[in-house]
């Protein structure tokens, strides 16, 4: 029977069947109203993220220690525009503008990832990005690749091979810092110190209090809880942080043999939570930084309007 026979709850039904035996829902499909929704919602909210996440490491371009080193933040603070554009454009799918997107994130209406309200204040922050950062976003970004919706989960298998270089090189900043001076080493731990709840926070509230959580597992949008990808983070970090002796800012970590994971200390959630609600340390600053960019670009994108209302002219005549 075709979709537009059925009635509604034969539709939510078959379209939970299709989500169920892992088929991909595509632009065109009929999907439930709410499904949609909550992709707009998390799929934007990605992409601002991906954005705002410019502003931080944007900071030291100019200040990079050596033109090697500012050729690889270039490239990184570049790729992370493309994933922001990428991820708008398969946002788009679902039937929102990006004008539309945009003016929630400078409204307020619209989150963008709370790690990007810290400010950078060393050479070795553009490490512990790179590796703590990017690493917990590969976390999250390669079970997203799996998801159900088309357009997100191959935007995700593309991003997915350029974070890997954002995370190898953060690593490998922060290795070099380690095997410098007394000074250096310092300057590494200091970032570490400041990133690594941040971090940790970047996959959510703990699942106990994640609304979202349930629907997007339900439909395969989330393959694991905030909770399972956190623990994957810090299963996989924990080692790589002692490889190149940087020690872990948490006194109750400790590894659990019978689980075969790290146990860690508790998450400051009155922090996360103030983050998230635009109290932050670096909040207003990277608001008034995007307003001013989009302000500042409003007559380009004019200019592209009316060339291509012309060219449509000159066609159609
Ligand atoms: N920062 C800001 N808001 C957050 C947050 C965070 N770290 N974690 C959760 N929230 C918000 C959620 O957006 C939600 O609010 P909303 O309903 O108003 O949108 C609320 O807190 C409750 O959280 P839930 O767990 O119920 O929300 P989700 O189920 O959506 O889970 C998420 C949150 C894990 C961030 C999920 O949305 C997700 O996986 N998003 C896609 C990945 C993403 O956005 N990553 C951001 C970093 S991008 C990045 O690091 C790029 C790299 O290249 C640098």
């Amino acid at each position: 029977m075709s979709v537009a026979m059925m009635s509604e709850e034969q539709r939510e039904a078959e379209f939970q069947r299709r989500i169920d035996s892992g088929e991909v829902i595509e632009p065109k499909d009929w999907m439930p109203e709410r499904y949609r929704k909550q992709l707009i919602r998390m799929m934007s909210q990605h992409a601002h993220s991906e954005i705002v996440g410019m502003l931080p490491e944007g900071n030291w371009i100019t200040r990079a220690p050596s033109l090697a080193r500012k050729a690889i933040l270039l490239a990184k603070v570049q790729d992370e525009a493309g994933h922001g554009l990428y991820i708008y454009s398969a946002t788009e799918t679902l039937g929102i503008d990006r004008a539309e997107m945009i003016n929630q994130l400078h409204t307020g209406k619209a989150k963008y990832s709370s790690i990007f309200n810290y400010p950078t204040l060393s050479w070795a922050d553009m490490g512990a990005i790179g590796w703590l950062v990017d690493g917990a976003a590969i976390v999250n970004q390669t079970a997203l690749a799996k998801c159900s919706y088309g357009p997100y989960s191959r935007a995700m298998l593309r991003i997915c091979k350029e974070e890997n270089f954002h995370n190898k090189q953060g690593y490998q900043l922060l290795a070099y810092l380690m095997r410098g001076t007394k000074e250096q080493q310092e300057m590494a731990q200091d970032a570490m110190n400041r990133f690594w709840w941040p971090a940790l926070m970047m996959f959510g509230p703990s699942d106990t209090n994640s609304p979202n959580s349930d629907e997007l597992m339900r439909w395969k949008v989330k393959l694991y809880s905030n909770d399972h990808l956190r623990q994957r983070f810090i299963d996989r970090t924990v080692p790589q942080a002692e490889a190149i002796g940087l020690r872990i800012p948490d006194p109750d970590l400790k590894w659990n043999e019978q689980t075969r994971h790290y146990e860690f200390g508790k998450i400051n959630w009155d922090e996360f939570y103030a983050v998230v609600a635009g109290n932050g340390p670096c909040n207003h600053e990277r608001m008034s930084a995007r307003r001013k960019a989009d302000e500042e670009g409003r007559w380009v994108r004019e200019a592209a309007r009316e060339y291509a209302r012309k060219k449509s002219m000159v066609t159609a005549a």
